[in-house]
Formats: structure tokens, C-alpha cells, sequence
């Protein structure tokens, strides 16, 4: 099946341009401080896209990291970025949804990518078989989008959301990012306490939201775009 990123792929340089520094400065600092030392941990990245943070972990001394992605030509980009700087990092395609166990890992993250599950059904599907490849007690942290963002207003990585008044659970709706032209993501909504019913429902307990720059616990700046969710493997 030919997937959303599978035409976004060949633009993922533009794309990078729009969301690196942002994904640098304030998400990946934030979800490597909620993470902890990761040195000799076994780490999953799962809608791993062209690997920022495989590579950003493995940098960072984790003995094993392995990124899943359901987009072939995002999994493409992603190996020739290890072909160009070898860093001992494994990618393979897999629909989260259906992922078979790869290991057993100290801890697994979701970077923007719980949003694209369509229905309540695949949400959990996804957070069940990322359960499966954890160990006990290991950690999951997903970045998810903001439910509570203003529609059609510039954010501070420059997304636009644009979302129907009193949206749903499950609801698509459409996210514009600023490349030139203007890429469309279509993802779904997620209240906070769907996904923590969910993770709950899906084997996870101890599910809890970490400060993020610009929440209530963070620096009191803009809206953060994505939120971190933490949960841990019963
Ligand atoms: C917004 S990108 C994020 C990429 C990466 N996590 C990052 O932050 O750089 C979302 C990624 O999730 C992937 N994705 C969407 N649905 C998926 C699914 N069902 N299974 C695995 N990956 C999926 C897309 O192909 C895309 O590469």
C-alpha cells in the first residue's frame, strides 16, 4: 500500500530544513532529558522516518538502536544516511500497527507518530506491539500532537494546524508545513486521556505527561507543538 510519507520522502531535505531546528532546540533535547542516560540501552524508534533520533541515540552510546518506519522511501533515506556516516544503526519497514517482535528493548520512541493511527482499534494495535518488543519494566515516550493548538495559526515550528471545531476522537484532519510548495500531512486526533486509556489498556502502566518547553511545567513560551508522553511496560 502506498503510504502518506512514500511522496513526501523525495522532499525530506525541505521538509528538514522546517522542522530540524525546532526538533533540535526543543523536542529532542526535551525527550533525551525525559529519557535518561542511554548508554548501553537497547533503544526502538518506531516511525523512525529518515532516523534523526536513531542517530542522536546511538550518538549518545546506545549499544543497539533499531528505527521502523511503514514508508520504504523513508526507511531508503534513512540507510543512506548510515551508508554516508556508518553508525552501526538497523532500519526496517513495518506498519507499527502489525510489528513483529525485533528484540527486547530497554526502551522504545514514538516521534509523531501515534497521530497517524486512523482508528481506535490501530492506536492500540500500535501501542501494543510496541509493548511487545519492550522488556518489563522498559520505557516508551511518544512525542503526540498537541490536541490543543489553535487552528491556522503558525506554531513555533512553523506547522499550521488546521482542525474542525469540536473534533473527535479519530477525526483526520490536516497539518501544512511550510516547505515550498506547502507539504499536507493528514494525521488523526487523539484526546490525551484516549491515549492514556489506550497505553493502558495496551500493557503499559505509570503513564504520565513530561514537561515540555512552553507547557505549564516548561518555560512558559509558545504552545509546545507535540506533547511527551511516558509510559513503562507493566
Ligand atoms: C512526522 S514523521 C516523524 C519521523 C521521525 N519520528 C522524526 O521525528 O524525525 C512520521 C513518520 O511516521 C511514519 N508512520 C506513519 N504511520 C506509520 C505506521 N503505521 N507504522 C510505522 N510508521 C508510520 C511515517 O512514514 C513517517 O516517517
Amino acid at each position: 500500500m502506498v503510504q502518506q510519507y512514500d511522496a513526501i520522502a523525495v522532499r525530506d531535505a525541505d521538509i528538514e530544513q522546517v522542522v530540524g531546528p525546532y526538533r533540535e532546540q526543543v523536542e529532542m533535547p526535551a525527550l533525551l532529558r525525559a529519557l535518561g542516560p542511554v548508554g548501553g540501552a537497547r533503544v526502538l524508534d518506531v516511525g523512525c522516518g529518515s532516523g534523526a533520533y536513531v542517530r542522536a541515540l546511538r550518538r549518545r552510546g546506545a549499544s543497539q538502536v533499531v528505527g521502523v518506519d511503514v514508508s520504504a522511501p523513508m526507511i531508503a533515506e534513512a540507510r543512506r544516511a548510515e551508508e554516508r556516516e556508518p553508525l552501526g544503526v538497523r532500519y526496517e519497514v513495518h506498519d507499527l500497527a502489525a510489528l513483529p517482535v525485533l528484540g527486547e528493548f530497554s526502551a522504545a520512541i514514538a516521534v509523531a507518530v501515534l497521530h497517524y493511527a486512523d482508528s481506535r482499534r490501530t492506536l492500540a494495535r500500535m501501542c501494543e506491539r510496541v509493548c511487545a518488543n519492550l522488556a518489563p519494566s522498559g520505557r516508551l515516550l511518544a512525542l503526540v500532537g498537541n490536541p490543543g493548538l489553535p487552528t491556522g495559526v503558525p506554531q513555533a515550528n512553523g506547522f499550521v494546524v488546521h482542525r474542525p471545531a469540536h473534533v473527535r476522537d479519530g477525526d483526520a484532519y490536516t497539518i501544512s508545513v511550510p516547505t515550498v510548495p506547502a507539504t499536507t500531512l493528514t494525521v488523526h486526533h487523539w484526546a490525551c486521556g484516549t491515549l492514556e486509556d489506550v497505553l493502558t489498556s495496551s500493557g503499559f502502566a505509570d503513564v504520565t505527561w513530561e514537561p515540555l518547553p512552553g507547557t505549564a511545567d516548561g518555560d512558559g513560551g509558545a504552545a509546545p507543538v507535540n506533547l511527551l508522553l511516558s509510559a513503562r511496560k507493566e
